[in-house]
């Protein structure tokens, strides 16, 4: 069955916490932090401070995102405060082995992040260390925009290559994802599914969660 994992990004941060606890209860799998450096992407979020913040409110896995440039400067930093997946995008660094190699010495799970215009090429020699691989389906940057559908071939690519070499990653999917997307992700081979305005815009989070595990059978 397909994981979710609803995005804080589009939480009310007044209240972060009831916030999280409400999805938990509502039955999320995950909770996504998506962390922006103004760099990287057009926008500015939150940094390790926030997973500080809800690591001890919270025993979901605490799926860190980083599109920032450079991420190997912070790995340690959102180690520290209680990642459990810490992915990075190729088009952000300079040494992506290097910098998955670092993410797994500090303990944490390791991910690869693919831009909507990126081919799995860009990612085929670390796929055999990666943990996860995010394909993005929408620019990275805000919550609240439309899917971009030439992605799903790349989830099909990563789902056959995993099981070709059994490669033991996770295919996750995120922008985009709400109940007229998710069922196209998840028969491509989708295991996690990133939902930001389709669980957190919704007043109803237990409902809107049902909906897209419904949706995704
Ligand atoms: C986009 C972020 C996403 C975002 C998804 O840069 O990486 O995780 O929160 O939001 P929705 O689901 O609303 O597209
Ligand atoms: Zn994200």
């Amino acid at each position: 069955m397909v994981k979710i994992a609803p995005s804080i990004l589009s939480a009310d941060f007044s209240k972060l916490g009831d916030e999280i606890r409400d999805v938990e209860k509502a039955g999320a799998d995950w909770i996504h932090i998506d962390v922006m450096d103004g760099q990287f992407v057009p926008n500015i979020t939150m940094g390790s401070l926030v997973v500080d913040a809800v690591r001890p409110i919270t025993s979901l896995v605490l799926d860190v995102h980083l599109m920032i440039e450079a991420p190997e400067r912070y790995i340690e930093q959102f180690a520290n405060a209680g990642a459990d997946y810490i992915s990075v995008h190729v088009e952000a660094t300079k040494h992506l082995h290097r910098v998955i190699q670092l993410i797994k010495s500090c303990g944490v799970k390791a991910g690869v992040v693919i831009n909507p215009h990126t081919p799995v090429e860009a990612i085929r020699h670390v796929l055999e260390d990666a943990d996860l691989v995010l394909v993005m389906t929408v620019n990275p940057g805000f919550g609240g925009q439309t899917f971009i559908s030439s992605a799903i071939e790349k989830i099909e690519k990563l789902h056959s290559l995993k099981e070709e070499n059994r490669y033991s990653y996770l295919i996750e999917v995120d922008g985009g994802v709400n109940e007229e997307t998710i069922a196209q992700c998840v028969q491509a081979g989708t295991d996690v599914a990133v939902a930001g305005s389709a669980v957190f815009g919704k007043q109803d989070r237990k409902a809107a969660i049902k909906m897209l595990r419904s949706k995704a059978e």
